[in-house]
């Protein structure tokens, strides 16, 4: 590849619209407040899929993506054998060092794995809707290095959210602001608010339909930009990255999702899925899905 096509294309991934409004989000010190206050499981389904991933994969070496500003750290470093989490935003890391400062965190991106060997991991876990941060191509690159990292059999738990979602419709799910007797909480709020009507105005027109989706999304304050996916649609990348075909999907309120069609009402799906024996057929099984209807291998992924 010549030099120049690679630092055009480093350039263009770097200047899109939608990665420079996520960053500056992760960046912003007011919106890293909110991650540093944060413990323990965001909902029931993160728990459930956490405690079947990590009896799975006993004494587990962890690779924790997206790590933030260590919630997750806290509730995987004590049930792993080894365990390193990682963020390609240094504010969070340096905030992760802070708080967890006898923990492994380094600054990375997900999409490239390569400090990591083949195989050296039995758990994967990108929490919180953190994958959907990473639009189109990119979100195949981190399933692909996910699926690389982890040892056969090992599991990767993300969340993701759900296109289906009708908050996602034209008239966008906006949350309320909530009352405060305090002028400078309440006016701090208040202004906020206007941002994000402002945002969710101006920012709706980087959003992409098709089959790489990326749909703009309430959380600080219209501030992220998310890809938004399907149960088929992640059953097509899961098994292209050389997953199983097989994988469990838990509501936010922890019940696992048995439907075969493309919508369902719940914001976000948490993911289960299993590393596949052999990567090569496991990119390409056909073996018969446990919960989700079987795709034409036209269908894109
Ligand atoms: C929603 S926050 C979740 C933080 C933490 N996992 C939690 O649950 O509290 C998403 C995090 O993913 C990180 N992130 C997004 N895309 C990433 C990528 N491509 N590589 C590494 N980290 C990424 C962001 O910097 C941010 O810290």
């Amino acid at each position: 590849m010549e030099p120049f096509s690679v630092i055009n294309g480093f350039w263009r991934l770097v200047m899109s619209k939608v990665e420079l409004i996520n960053r500056r989000t992760w960046k912003n010190p007011l919106e890293r407040r909110y991650y540093r206050a944060i413990h323990g499981y965001i909902d029931q389904g993160e728990e459930k899929a956490f405690d079947l991933a990590l009896a799975a994969a006993s004494g587990a070496r962890v690779l924790d993506i997206g790590v933030g500003a260590g919630r997750t750290a806290e509730l995987l470093a004590p049930r792993s054998r080894s365990y390193v989490g990682i963020d390609y935003t240094r504010e969070m890391i340096d905030l992760s060092h802070r708080l967890l400062p006898e923990l492994r965190f380094e600054v990375m991106d997900a999409r490239n794995l390569a400090a990591f060997e083949d195989a050296s991991f039995d758990l994967v876990v990108f929490s919180y809707n953190g994958i959907d941060s990473v639009e189109g191509e990119g979100r195949l690159q981190v399933l692909n290095e996910v699926a690389r990292v982890l040892r056969p059999g090992g599991c990767f738990v993300f969340s993701t959210f759900n296109r289906g979602w009708n908050g996602f419709g034209t008239s966008r799910f906006s949350p309320r602001v909530t009352w405060t007797a305090d002028p400078v909480r309440l006016a701090y709020r208040l202004t906020m608010r206007s941002m994000g009507w402002f945002r969710q105005h101006w920012y709706r027109r980087y959003e992409i339909q098709g089959e790489h989706n990326v749909i703009l999304h309430h959380a600080h304050h219209f501030g992220i930009m998310v890809y938004a996916t399907t149960p088929a649609q992640l059953r097509r990348q899961l098994t292209h990255a050389g997953f199983e075909a097989r994988f469990d999907l838990f509501s936010p309120q922890g019940e696992m999702l048995d439907f075969g069609g493309e919508t369902c009402d719940v914001e976000y799906f948490h993911v289960l899925a299993v590393r596949g024996h052999d990567q090569e057929s496991e990119n390409r099984h056909s073996s018969a899905p446990r919960k989700l209807d079987l795709l034409s291998s036209a269908d894109p992924i």
